[in-house]
């Protein structure tokens, strides 16, 4: 992991650098959209938060649990920051009662989480066995949400793929896997759907095809540059629609359900207004981004911008055909239309200046330079935790009527939005996330004052959780959790407090009462941070005698081997 750091690092000197130089032509305050919007949402508006199985569940190899490619990939060395795996991660398995009282606590009218594919059908393939102790697992989540009157919202694939179907198949390069997943999502139809009304065929597939298959930072770690992207993506997509198919031919008459995807997306705003090649280039970024999943979604096809750019490079680069795959007139039609609700999944924001990128040759593509373009930061904008997560609140804003305007007014549910930190942080009193929810949370209540259909939000995530490749090294969660403990203990953050109250309100109602969320916020906190500090003591006592247990057995057996020897030397 040393060496991707530091080229990280070098990058994020670059990127910076390049901020400074250009500051003088930037006029930085356009942005500066400081005015705070009180009011309230529309009523039935759906507040929720957030996980994934691998992130949290642990119990990896439990009650018949098949294996996932995040178990392999973590489990090899020097892949996740401090060889950290998801092995037990939050206990999740174990603590179901816990875990939605604190939900309860919060308040939330849903909680979303995923459903692990090898925890039911252990290979992958349905044929092979189904484990009806994985089915109980969730069966047993879903009755508690429901008996605490909290809106079950379940994603079908957040990442954590049966090894058998990449060792046998390639996971997503090969085209089988779409039957494969649609029967694993007609399992769960089947299953759960008498119960479950809220159905996200894929989390974030742009991190599935890029971190991959061409960056190799996640799982499986493949790095084909430059197709490997491509290809995930392209039997993602037709997997999603096949799946949604599925659901409206079979299920939906008696199950009344939707079925959406969860697509993440980081908004693009060019550096400079004023110049065209900026302004195409941010637009590019997008649609390379969000739009690569989202347009043939809702339009049948690749964004055009897309199809020229990698079409016009891979002819460059003496390639018969385009390194981006083709969709037939017959499976356009078949994808247009597939989703009943967009997921968004929302972090972050960069500004983004045209570059161009000499095509070479094909062994030197990549998605990356597909784009012909530099990403770009604010120095300015606060980044708390994550190196990639600067908080950059109006970036929402635009990302929603981007999508309002892109995909005819669709319904959306945000999956995903939070801000993290850093792996050390033992402090409760998590003051700038409350900041960063008031302000998304803002904006996007602008949105909908814009008339962007969005139903619900989603904060992520309930929990400090195993963030892929940086392990354990970032908090996201709303909840502390002392992983160095074995019971996993949970501690309520100040954000608790605050998100607490967005939610009773249904918004913000006014300055002096949003003030005051967060002073009592901050007051409670303390107490909390009193005592997880008296934690360690007792984490560190169990930590010895997993230590002592041991070697007392082992001094045992030694002591009793020169006893014996002692005996049969006097025999003798
Ligand atoms: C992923 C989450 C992850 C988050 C922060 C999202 O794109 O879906 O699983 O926790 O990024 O890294």
């Amino acid at each position: 992991t040393m060496l991707p750091r530091c080229a990280f690092s070098v990058c994020h000197v670059f990127v910076l650098v390049l901020c400074l130089s250009s500051a003088e032509d930037i006029d930085w305050t356009k942005n500066d959209h400081s005015s705070f919007y009180y009011g309230t949402f529309p009523a039935g508006f759906s507040w929720g938060a957030g996980s994934s199985a691998y992130q949290t569940e642990g119990a990896w190899d439990k009650d018949g649990k098949g294996l996932s490619i995040w178990d392999v990939f973590s489990h090899k060395k020097g892949k996740i920051q401090q060889n950290d795996t998801g092995d037990s991660s939050c206990e999740g398995y174990h603590k179901v009662k816990d875990d939605v009282s604190l939900m309860k606590e919060l308040k939330l009218n849903h909680y979303r989480f995923s459903i692990s594919w090898p925890r039911l059908i252990p290979t992958g393939i349905k044929s092979d066995h189904i484990n009806e102790k994985g089915i109980q697992y969730y069966d047993g989540l879903i009755d508690q949400l429901l008996e605490s009157k909290i809106t079950p919202v379940v994603t079908l694939y957040h990442w954590d793929l049966p090894q058998v179907l990449q060792e046998k198949y390639g996971g997503w390069q090969n085209i089988s896997l779409v039957n494969h997943f649609n029967e694993f999502a007609n399992l769960c139809f089947e299953r759960f759907g008498n119960r479950v009304k809220y159905w996200m065929t894929f989390n974030n597939p742009w991190s599935v095809a890029v971190e991959g298959y061409e960056t190799g930072e996640h799982a499986p770690g493949l790095r084909l540059r430059g197709t490997g992207a491509y290809r995930a993506a392209h039997h993602i997509i037709k997997a999603h629609a096949k799946v949604w198919h599925t659901y409206d031919t079979q299920w939906r008459a008696k199950q009344k359900g939707l079925v959406g995807i969860s697509l993440s997306g980081d908004w693009g705003e060019p550096v400079d207004m004023s110049n065209q090649k900026d302004i195409e280039a941010a637009e590019r970024y997008v649609q390379f981004y969000l739009g690569w999943f989202a347009t043939p979604i809702f339009h049948g096809d690749y964004p055009q911008v897309m199809k020229d750019f990698i079409g016009r490079k891979s002819v460059q680069q003496g390639l018969g055909t385009s390194r981006l795959p083709t969709f037939s007139t017959q499976e356009k039609s078949y994808i247009k239309g597939t989703c009943d609700f967009l997921g968004i999944g929302h972090f972050t924001t960069r500004y983004i200046t045209q570059k161009n990128n000499p095509s070479g040759r094909s062994s030197s593509s990549s998605y990356f330079t597909d784009r012909d373009l530099a990403e770009l930061v604010d120095p300015r904008w606060p980044d708390p935790g994550s190196e990639w997560l600067y908080s950059v609140p109006w970036g929402f804003r635009r990302l929603l009527n981007f999508v309002k305007i892109q995909y005819g007014n669709p319904m959306i549910y945000v999956t995903e939005n939070g801000v993290s930190e850093k792996m050390l942080c033992t402090e409760l009193c998590d003051d700038w996330r409350i900041q960063y929810y008031k302000d998304y949370i803002n904006e996007m209540l602008k949105a909908i004052k814009d008339g962007v259909n969005v139903k619900g939000y989603t904060a992520w995530s309930l929990l400090d959780k195993f963030e892929w490749d940086e392990g354990y090294s970032e908090r996201f969660g709303l909840y502390y959790v002392d992983f160095r403990n074995k019971n996993k203990p949970r501690y309520p953050k100040a954000s608790v407090q605050f998100y607490k109250r967005v939610i009773s309100s249904n918004g913000f109602p006014n300055q002096r009462e949003v003030e005051n969320w967060r002073r009592k916020a901050i007051e409670t906190c303390s107490s909390s941070n009193q005592l997880l500090a008296a934690d360690p003591l007792t984490s560190h006592m169990e930590m010895v005698t997993e230590i002592v247990v041991p070697t007392v057995c082992t001094l045992s057996i030694l002591l009793s081997a020169v006893f014996l020897m002692f005996l049969l030397r006097r025999r003798n």
